[in-house]
């Protein structure tokens, strides 16, 4: 059999293309660059850009994750590495874990659009429910919204009901700064049971996030408490991303204690969550019965760190979001699975906070 000039020439082309792959010649800082260039433009592909959405990826995007905080395989304590077959990759691989049904990630956009929304600076938006893309979809039928905004501090919420799902939302925003966030990221743990009675003795708490929480909980647990006696079969989620996701942790913690919720009509759904507190912490968490999702999207920076090197752990519900398809990170106790997101690291990066699934998060509304 005889090939053709050209068929030979294309079999010597795609034979020198596999024996030298692109990614093995790169720099890790190059490869910090292309994951932050391709979060960008998956950031940028999901919603119609605003000049003013397109200033907030920049800012993101120029912002570097401090050397002494960038999570590496050995300061993470990761213990299982990647195949030594596949070489380095930007985008990990699919973890061999079941996903997450189309009704428990139709939920999961839900709450992330309520998660999102908190982030909305026109409060008569809020109170009408015309925020764009995050007061529809899954949130239509949201009313008796009240927004609490403490200044200086970085306590923003957001509270409804939607009659529609049946349930009461309680939303905190994240930072907007994520380089004071990454900065602030630093304080250290404080002692837990003296802020939450609840919590086992050696439980601890990130002091920062604990703080935040403590600037408008009376509000918070009043509404709630409010909308429980008018709406008394109504679930309690309590949502929020970055640094509102770790606010919803802790007073999803202090709701249930305060007004005493059954674990049954309760439920904290978070994105981009940073770890909370120490292991003893996490534990706790994990082992109480109400539903727990923590998404994380891709190589999203945020859910590692604080790094375990420090005495930070996560509690369970990891759901992780790689190539639109969502994965169940089973774990117990504080445990965190090392094929979901953990897998990413180091290649992770700030602009990839930005995102769920379709939702973007961000001041915009
Ligand atoms: C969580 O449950 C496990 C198994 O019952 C137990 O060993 C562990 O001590 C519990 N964690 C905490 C902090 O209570």
């Amino acid at each position: 059999m005889q090939l053709s000039p050209l068929l030979l020439a294309l079999l010597v082309l795609v034979a020198t293309a596999q024996a030298s792959p692109v990614t093995r010649s790169l720099t890790q800082d190059e490869q910090l660059q292309q994951a932050r260039d391709q979060a960008a433009a998956q950031v940028q592909a999901a919603v119609p850009m605003t000049p003013e959405m397109q200033a907030f990826l920049d800012k993101y995007k120029n912002t570097q994750i401090p050397a002494d905080m960038t999570p590496t395989a050995s300061n993470q304590l990761v213990s299982s590495k990647k195949p030594a077959s596949s070489a380095p990759s930007l985008w990990g691989s699919a973890p061999s874990r079941p996903t997450v049904s189309t009704q428990g990630v139709s939920l999961m956009n839900t709450f992330a659009r309520y998660s999102a929304a908190a982030y909305c600076v026109n409060l008569f938006n809020l109170a009408d429910w015309t925020c764009g893309a995050n007061c529809q979809g899954g949130t239509a039928g949201t009313n008796d919204v009240t927004s609490i905004w403490k200044e200086p501090s970085a306590f923003k919420s957001l509270m409804a009901v939607n009659t529609n799902l049946k349930v009461i939302v309680v939303s905190f925003r994240g930072s907007l700064e994520p380089q004071n966030f990454v900065a602030d990221i630093r304080l250290n743990l404080v002692d837990g049971p003296s802020r939450l009675p609840n919590l086992p003795s050696g439980a601890k708490v990130h002091a920062g996030f604990w703080d935040t929480w403590a600037v408008g909980k009376s509000e918070v647990v009043s509404y709630v408490k409010s909308a429980r006696s008018r709406y008394p079969t109504f679930k309690v989620y309590v949502t929020g991303h970055s640094l509102g996701g770790a606010m919803a942790v802790l007073a999803a913690l202090d709701l249930r204690r305060t007004l005493s919720i059954p674990d049954s009509q309760l439920a904290v759904y978070t994105y981009g969550e940073p770890r909370v507190g120490n292991p003893t912490f996490a534990s706790y968490v994990s082992n109480q019965s109400f539903e727990i999702s923590r998404f994380v999207h891709e190589d999203d920076v945020v859910p590692h760190i604080p790094l375990r090197s420090w005495g930070y752990a996560h509690h369970r519900g990891e759901n992780y979001e790689i190539n639109s398809k969502v994965y169940q990170c089973t774990t117990t106790g504080s445990n965190e699975a090392d094929d979901c997101s953990n897998s990413r690291v180091p290649t992770i990066n700030i602009v990839s906070h930005l995102m769920a699934m379709d939702v973007v998060f961000g001041p915009w509304c």
